[in-house]
């Protein structure tokens, strides 16, 4: 299966954990600064990473999920993850992603992924790169 992760990250946390679920995949890990529309030609899986800026999904990111709703992505297998802190009043990106990806025509296949950081610039709290590569295991 063709996969693509695409995530934003400004201290290398989320970029850490696109990273390993790229490497659990086979497949490749793109920067939203690195990311071009003719990489979504032929991916059958997409997966897309945020941090959480202000309660939301990361500009970039939703500057590329305005692409991705422009195309017809009809049966392409989806999921949505992002990093934050552990308190739920700071809110999430991974849900409003989903949201974006299941009205672009994506098929989800993953429940959508928060992973905590301790502060803003990390580290990932103890043990969140085992909880990603588990998260894509059984994708099928
Ligand atoms: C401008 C800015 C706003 C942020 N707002 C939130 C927020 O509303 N909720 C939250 O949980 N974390 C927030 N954070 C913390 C980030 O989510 C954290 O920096 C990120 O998970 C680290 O990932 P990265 O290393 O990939 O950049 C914010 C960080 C920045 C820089």
């Amino acid at each position: 299966m063709k996969s693509l992760i695409i995530y934003e990250s400004k201290f290398g946390n989320t970029a850490k954990l696109a990273e390993k679920i790229a490497e659990t995949l086979g497949s490749q890990a793109v920067k939203a600064d690195k990311f071009e529309e003719a990489m979504l030609e032929g991916v059958e899986l997409l997966i897309v990473g945020s941090p959480v800026w202000a309660w939301n999904i990361a500009a970039p990111v939703k500057k590329i999920l305005k692409i991705v709703e422009a195309k017809s992505l009809q049966g392409v297998k989806g999921g949505a993850f992002d990093t934050g802190f552990a308190n739920k009043l700071a809110g999430n990106a991974c849900k409003k992603i989903d949201k974006k990806l299941r009205k672009a025509g994506l098929d989800i296949v993953l429940e959508p992924m928060h992973f905590i950081v301790d502060s803003d610039k990390g580290p990932l709290k103890e043990r969140e790169i085992e909880r990603a590569i588990n998260w894509v295991r059984n994708i099928h």
